[in-house]
C-alpha cells in the first residue's frame, strides 16, 4: 500500500477522496487548507468524514487558513455554508492535532521514504512546505493534484477553482521539480454525478453508503456536478483508471482574463481540441519535432490526466464504501 498524505478542503468531493484513501492506501494523515470553506469548517468536516467511516486513528492537521498573497475565496455556492452541507451529522468527538499541517508534511516526507502527496484543495500548504524545505520535491514519490485543466476552467473560463484561489502557490509547486500528476477539469468532466451513480452508492446500504449518497444528493446540484477530487486519489490506487499525457504545464499569474490558468502545452500532440480527438496511444514524444519547430512545445513537467475509465472509477467507489461497516 502506498503511503499517502492527503491535503484537502472538504468539500463533498474531498470527502470521497478521504474515503477512497483511508481504505485503499496507507493514509498517514489528512491535512486541511482553507478553500471550499474556512479552515475551521473544513477541518471539522475532515474529522466528521473519518469518524463516519470509523477511522479515528487517522490524524488531522490544520494548515493555512488562506493564501499568503491574496484573499481567500470560498465556494458556499457549491458546498453550502458548512462546506459539507446535506447529510445531518453530529459534531466530531475528536479534536484536530496541534501540529501545523506544514510541519507534519515536511517532517514526514523528510523522515519517511516513498511518501505520496495528494492535494485536492488550493496548493497553499504544499507551497509553504516547499518554501520551508525544498528537498521534499525530490523525496516524494509524486504529488497528485486535483486542480487546473488542460483546456479550460470552471471557476472562470480559463481557471479551475483550486488553482485560481491560490495561483501563486500553484506557481511555486509547478516550478518545484516535484513529480506532478494533474487531474484537471478536462478529466473530471468525464466523471458525472448522475442519478444512476448516486443510487448505486445508496444501494450499498451501510452507513458509509448512506452518507455518500446524501453528500451526492446535495452536491449533484440537479445533475450538473462532477466528482473531481476522488479522481486524483483513484489514480494513485489504480493507475489504469486514468490515461495520461506527459506535457508542460505552467501557471498564469498575470492574465487579465486568464489568471490561475494551467497553461498546458499541447503542441507536440498537434491539437488543441478535446481529448477524444487526441491519439494518446501514439508513440510521438514532445521532442520528436525538430528543435526550432513550433510544434515541438516545451519540455514536459506534468503527467496530465486525459481520459477516465468511468465504469472502473464507479466500481472502485462502490467497492470501497461497501467495505466500511
Ligand atoms: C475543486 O474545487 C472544489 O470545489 C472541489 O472540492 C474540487 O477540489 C473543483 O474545481
Ligand atoms: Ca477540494
Amino acid at each position: 500500500m502506498r503511503k499517502l498524505i492527503l491535503d484537502c478542503d472538504p468539500g463533498h468531493d474531498d470527502a470521497f477522496g478521504i474515503m477512497l484513501a483511508a481504505q485503499n492506501l496507507d493514509l498517514l494523515g489528512v491535512t486541511t487548507v482553507g478553500g471550499n470553506g474556512y479552515l475551521e469548517n473544513v477541518t471539522r468536516n475532515a474529522l466528521v468524514v473519518l469518524e463516519k467511516i470509523g477511522r479515528t486513528d487517522v490524524p488531522v492537521y490544520p494548515g493555512h487558513a488562506g493564501p499568503s498573497t491574496t484573499e481567500l475565496i470560498t465556494a458556499p455556492n457549491v458546498h453550502g455554508k458548512s462546506g459539507l452541507d446535506g447529510p445531518v451529522v453530529s459534531e466530531p468527538k475528536r479534536k484536530p492535532e496541534k501540529k501545523h499541517a506544514v510541519d507534519f508534511i515536511v517532517e514526514t516526507v523528510m523522515s519517511t521514504d516513498h511518501v505520496t502527496l495528494a492535494a485536492t484543495g488550493p496548493l497553499t500548504n504544499i507551497a509553504a512546505a516547499l518554501n520551508r524545505e525544498p528537498e521534499i520535491a525530490k523525496r516524494v514519490d509524486g504529488l497528485y493534484i486535483m486542480g487546473g485543466g488542460a483546456y479550460a476552467g470552471n471557476w472562470t473560463a480559463a481557471a479551475e477553482f483550486n488553482i485560481y484561489v491560490d495561483a501563486e502557490a500553484a506557481y511555486k509547486v509547478f516550478h518545484s521539480g516535484m513529480p506532478i500528476y494533474m487531474v484537471g477539469v478536462n478529466l473530471t468532466r468525464q466523471c458525472p454525478v448522475n442519478t444512476e451513480f448516486i443510487e448505486k452508492v445508496r444501494a450499498i446500504g451501510n452507513e458509509a453508503g448512506t452518507f455518500g449518497a446524501e453528500l451526492l444528493d446535495f452536491f449533484s446540484h440537479g445533475g450538473d456536478a462532477h466528482l473531481h477530487d476522488p479522481c486524483a486519489v483513484a489514480w494513485i490506487i489504480d493507475p489504469s483508471i486514468i490515461t495520461e499525457a506527459y506535457l508542460h504545464v505552467d501557471i498564469e499569474l498575470n492574465g487579465t482574463l486568464t489568471r490561475g490558468m494551467t497553461v498546458t502545452d499541447l503542441r507536440f500532440l498537434q491539437t488543441s481540441v478535446p481529448e477524444k480527438d487526441i491519439d494518446l496511444s501514439s508513440t510521438k514524444r514532445w521532442d520528436d519535432p525538430p528543435v526550432g519547430s513550433p510544434f515541438r512545445g516545451k519540455e514536459p513537467n506534468t503527467h496530465v490526466a486525459m481520459r477516465l475509465d468511468y465504469p472502473k472509477f464507479v466500481d472502485l467507489v462502490v467497492n470501497t464504501l461497501s467495505k466500511y461497516n
